[in-house]
């Protein structure tokens, strides 16, 4: 079976494909040659992974999946959330990010934060949505040098390192985007 996976992003890909197995046969946005820029305006990580599936569901006809992430602050009422990749300006720079966060947490003792994960996979019409969230808080300054995006400022609840300090493999056993990816590939092992 195709499915497409709405991204560009090799690493990604990769890492899904890695779990299918080779029971399903994963396209990118390229391998369809769709180079348009897939609208993704909404308010929740909900509607825009949704938004993103059935845009190229209804242009390829293809069952599809695509996902969406944001780091949601308890403090900042949830913000970054959506806007976690510009949360700083349109230029996506993490570390003007970062600053814009630990900037807006100065003095704050409630830095609870988790990642969330949503993914919307559409089969012959029928949408379903998977849930991935690592808990954690925000650390006072930036550690580490690994990973990417708000790595160096999330702790993980009951480690000691950040994002950032983990290598992958370590990271990929607790993360929001491998326990919404799990998620998804349970369900396709069982019901294709
Ligand atoms: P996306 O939906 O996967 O593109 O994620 C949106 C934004 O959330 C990224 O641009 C990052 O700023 C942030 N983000 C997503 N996943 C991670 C992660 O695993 N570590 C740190 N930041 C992340």
């Amino acid at each position: 079976m195709e499915l497409v996976f709405a991204t560009n992003n090799q690493h990604k890909l990769e890492e899904i494909q890695h779990l299918l197995g080779n029971t399903i046969n994963l396209l990118s946005l390229k391998d369809i040659n769709c180079t348009d820029e897939i609208p993704e305006d909404h308010n929740t990580l909900e509607e825009n992974a949704s938004q993103k599936a059935w845009y190229i569901y209804n242009k390829y006809k293809i069952n599809c999946f695509a996902d969406d992430t944001g780091l949601e602050i308890d403090h900042l009422k949830g913000k970054p959330g959506v806007l976690s990749a510009r949360y700083a300006g349109e230029n996506k720079d993490s570390q003007a990010n970062m600053n814009k966060v630990l900037d807006e947490l100065t003095g704050i003792k409630t830095r609870k934060a988790r990642f969330r994960t949503v993914i919307s996979l559409i089969i012959d019409g029928k949408e379903i949505q998977f849930e991935g969230i690592v808990s954690g808080s925000i650390l006072t300054e930036k550690q580490g040098l690994s990973g990417f995006g708000y790595d160096p400022i999330f702790l993980p609840d009951g480690f000691v390192h950040s994002f950032a300090e983990m290598n992958l493999p370590e990271k990929n056993k607790i993360s929001h985007r491998a326990r919404a990816i799990n998620k998804l590939v349970n369900y396709l092992k069982k019901t294709i």
